[in-house]
């Protein structure tokens, strides 16, 4: 027997109990989007490599370790997206979209990333981008946003934190402040660097405060919050009276830095409060010159993506679902031709179900409708068929009910209306 394939690391099969959880929780999160005047949008899986490189940075970990990047028959270098909001400003800017935009995506983004529960190399994202909007309303409207869809999924031990990392300009007076902090620490033997951190300081030196190993040995250094103009902390102040009145819980951890170099002034997370949960289920902020970079008009945007696995990982427990409502089974061979039109009676009804397609006992079918988790067995035989009805079975109970056709429909809409209630 040859060797079974298995599928790539990092990345999962969604299985039927999990991908209906997964449809439940979608339709409560669109509908909440479209409340708010999210319309959605699709992109392609795969970009020009540059798109990601011109705005992530070419000193995130992203683009430097994470993209699966290929090329093309014609030597075209390209990379499958390893996130949604370079590839919907691309879009929005191709398609001249006219800001103010509000648009949403449910998306499959990809990282080559040490898998890990609740790490993939292959996941999705719920993400939304408001673009053409610099008010601190849009700002809190957008982290609110965030809190509210973890909140209605079921979800309450998290923490939304946010940040202001300020301009460019002032986010480069940190750096230095920051390198000159570390330089000072280090020549008094005070800390030492890991060697990815040793790198940072030429490269990327606010990413440090986010490292695992050397971010705890930061607790004194400056933070970028003594850094922000007047102007900039004004805003940063405004988008927490919003919070506040609105009642959205947060905290302000000044070392809260992104991991992709795009962001200006807000930045924010949503992380559970366990412990040991050290990975967000949201990560945003605001980003003023992301779409100038990419050769349009400037144009500011705020936005965030939630990690949609990560979440279903958060609930925990994924919920059996059902089979079909109802299971037909039928006893000789007239009743099985019956059967065969009932069924599509049924599912013409809208009602989902099913039947045994091999020709088995009575006892065998019923078994088969145990194993799909049918929540009624609609038993047709002879007798039945003569007296114009058929016998219902409630698959826990064992009750049955003598009714007929019609009345299959108000049965499941019954069984609805009450499982709601
Ligand atoms: P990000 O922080 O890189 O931001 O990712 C957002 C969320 O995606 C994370 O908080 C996490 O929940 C989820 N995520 C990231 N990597 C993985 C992974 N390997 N496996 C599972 N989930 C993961 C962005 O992607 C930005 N584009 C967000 C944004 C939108 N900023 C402004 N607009």
């Amino acid at each position: 027997m040859s060797k079974r394939i298995q599928k790539p690391r990092g990345t999962r099969d969604i299985l039927p109990d999990e991908y209906a959880f997964r449809e439940r929780l979608l339709e409560k999160a669109f509908k909440i989007l479209k409340t708010y005047g999210y319309r959605f949008i699709v992109t392609p899986t795969f970009e020009y490599t540059q798109l990601f490189t011109r705005t992530i940075g070419e000193t995130t970990d992203i683009v430097e370790k994470e993209m699966f990047r290929f090329q093309d028959r014609g030597g075209r270098d390209l990379a499958l997206r390893p996130e949604g909001t370079a590839p919907v400003i691309r879009a929005f800017l191709e398609n001249r979209l006219i800001p103010p935009a509000k648009i949403a995506y449910f998306m499959n983004m990809f990282r080559a990333e040490r898998p890990q529960k609740g790490r993939y190399r292959e996941f999705w994202q719920i993400g939304v981008e408001a673009i053409g909007m610099k008010d601190p309303l849009i700002d809190a409207e957008v982290i609110e946003l965030g809190a509210r869809l973890l909140q209605e999924f079921g979800l309450e031990n998290f923490i939304v934190e946010i940040n202001s990392i300020g301009t460019k300009d002032e986010r480069e007076a940190y750096k230095r402040a920051l390198l000159d902090y570390i330089g000072e620490m280090e020549s008094q033997g005070e800390i030492t660097l890991c060697e990815d951190c040793q790198r940072r300081k030429e490269t990327n030196p606010l990413r440090i405060l986010d490292c695992k190993i050397d971010g705890p040995k930061l607790q004194n250094a400056p933070t970028i919050l003594e850094f922000l103009s007047e102007d900039s902390y004004r805003y940063f102040e405004e988008v927490q009276k919003y919070l506040k009145k609105w009642g959205v819980d947060f905290v302000v951890n000044p070392r809260l830095v992104r991991g992709l170099d795009y962001y200006t002034h807000t930045a924010f997370e949503i992380k559970l409060k366990e412990i040991g949960a050290q990975d967000a289920l949201i990560g945003g902020g605001r980003y003023d010159t992301l779409v100038e970079d990419l050769g349009g008009p400037a144009t500011p945007a705020v936005g965030f993506a939630m990690g949609f696995d990560r979440v279903i990982v958060a609930l925990g427990n994924i919920p059996r679902i059902k089979g079909p409502f109802y299971f037909v089974a039928t006893v000789g061979d007239f009743a099985r031709g019956y059967g065969i039109g009932l069924l599509r009676k049924i599912r013409n009804m809208g009602v989902p179900a099913d039947m045994s397609y091999e020709i088995k006992s009575l006892k065998a079918q019923m078994k088969i409708a145990d194993r799909i988790g049918a929540v009624k067995a609609v038993i047709v035989g002879e007798e039945e068929i003569n007296r114009g009805k058929v016998r219902v079975r409630d698959m826990e109970t064992g009750e049955e009910l003598l009714v007929e056709e019609d009345k299959l429909r108000d049965l499941y809409e019954e069984e609805l209306k009450r499982k709601k209630t």
